[in-house]
């Protein structure tokens, strides 16, 4: 048995959710894989529930899964919440010591049209972010004096550390190149970034490194997103940037992520948002979290194979031309999710006839 927690949470994390965990359950049943899905309550919807984003029966749940999937937190009905949904998220990634958040985006060959770029500008981009998740802004002291307020940003040594050899395997595995961003012109936490990241470099040969400053960094990625392969950045700079990548393949609604830590179960979520705007209409675009769920199957649980037919049927579902509200269609979620389905379903009755 291989213990799943769903936290689908707010807006249209239930919706988008709801179609990679069905996907899922398909594989689970075609090879048998015995995947037990368990629901908890999470973010705004936990608030709602026991007036708590991150209750401890939810906490401990994911400690004991084999694989984390969580839709989207927040919301305006929070916003002004004690504990808003977004510490929940910030606290459950902290406690699992989710350190290192893996952001893939791609521009499919053929589907150069989705960019809101020139073809020839976006063809080919193929980027992983490597984003540090539990240090810096997002962790650092906070005080609000009502006209003075104070965020404090530190990193250490061992945390630029372990992250950037998660980027340099990364890049090994890949196109042998990382994109170290930083603002190392002004701040003290990047020019230990830097310092630290070319210490850890020096033991990677095989991948070469280059170093940008954020700013100059947002610029090239959409003047030249080709250029890049991974890019390892702080955790607020890559917050900010892999939104502005997920636009390059077409829309923030396919890119999805993976969430690792030293140990224990991984955390798999799109990287949008709950999108207040479209949410309960069925419009929202599910291919971030079928990707998500993807990551899921290849490095939560080592199951690469399916891992691969989830992937195939969802991009074959995007070059046959079904789109969703934000790539300007007018497929439903739920439309676009029974649709990778059916292209997942053919690829299992191959695969059954084919070991018959
Ligand atoms: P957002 O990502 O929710 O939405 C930004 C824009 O992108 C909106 O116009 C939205 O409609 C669109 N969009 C996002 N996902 C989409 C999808 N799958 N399909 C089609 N369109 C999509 O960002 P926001 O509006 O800044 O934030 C809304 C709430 O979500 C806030 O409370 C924020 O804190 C929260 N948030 C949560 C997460 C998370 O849970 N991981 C991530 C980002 C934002
Ligand atoms: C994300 C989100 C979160 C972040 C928010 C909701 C705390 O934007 O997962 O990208 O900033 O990390
Ligand atoms: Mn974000």
């Amino acid at each position: 048995m291989t213990k799943i927690i769903i936290l689908p949470g707010d807006g249209i994390g239930p919706e988008v959710t709801r179609e990679a965990v069905a996907c899922l359950d398909l594989l689970s049943d075609h090879f048998d894989l015995g995947f037990r899905f368990e629901e908890h309550p999470f973010g705004g919807a936990a608030i709602d529930a026991c007036g708590d984003p991150l209750p401890e029966s939810t906490l401990k749940a994911c400690r004991n899964a084999d694989a984390i999937f969580l839709g989207a937190v927040g919301g305006p009905k929070w916003d002004r919440a004690e504990k808003r949904p977004e510490a929940g998220l910030l606290g459950l990634r902290s406690a699992l010591g989710l350190f290192a958040n893996l952001r893939p985006a791609r521009v499919i060959e053929g589907l150069e049209d989705l960019s809101p770029l020139k073809a020839k500008v976006a063809a080919g981009a193929d980027v992983l972010v490597v984003r540090e998740l539990t240090g810096g802004l997002y962790f650092g002291a906070r005080t609000d004096e009502g006209e003075v307020a104070t965020d404090l940003c530190t990193y250490s040594r061992e945390e630029v550390e372990r992250i950037a050899h998660v980027a340099f395997r990364e890049a090994g595995r890949r196109g042998g190149k990382v994109t170290s961003v930083d603002k190392a012109n002004v701040l003290a936490t990047s020019k230990l970034w830097r310092r630290v990241v070319e210490d850890v470099a020096a033991q990677y040969p095989d991948v070469a490194l280059d170093h940008m400053y954020v700013d100059a960094a947002a610029m090239a990625l959409v003047a030249a997103p080709g250029r890049f392969d991974v890019i390892l950045t702080e955790n607020l700079f890559g917050d900010i940037l892999s939104d502005q990548l997920s636009v390059i393949g077409g829309s923030i609604g396919l890119l999805g992520s993976a969430s690792r830590g030293e140990d224990g179960p991984m955390m798999f979520e799109p990287i949008h948002g709950s999108a207040p705007d479209i949410a309960g209409l069925d419009i929202a675009n599910p291919a971030g979290a079928i990707a998500s769920a993807a990551m899921l199957l290849e490095l939560g649980l080592g199951l690469p194979e399916q891992a691969a037919m989830l992937n195939n049927a969802l991009e074959q579902v995007l070059v046959d031309g079904v789109r969703t509200a934000d790539l300007g269609g007018d497929a439903r979620c739920s439309g676009f999710g029974a649709q990778v389905r059916e292209r997942l379903e053919a690829r299992l009755a191959r695969h059954k006839a084919m070991i018959e």
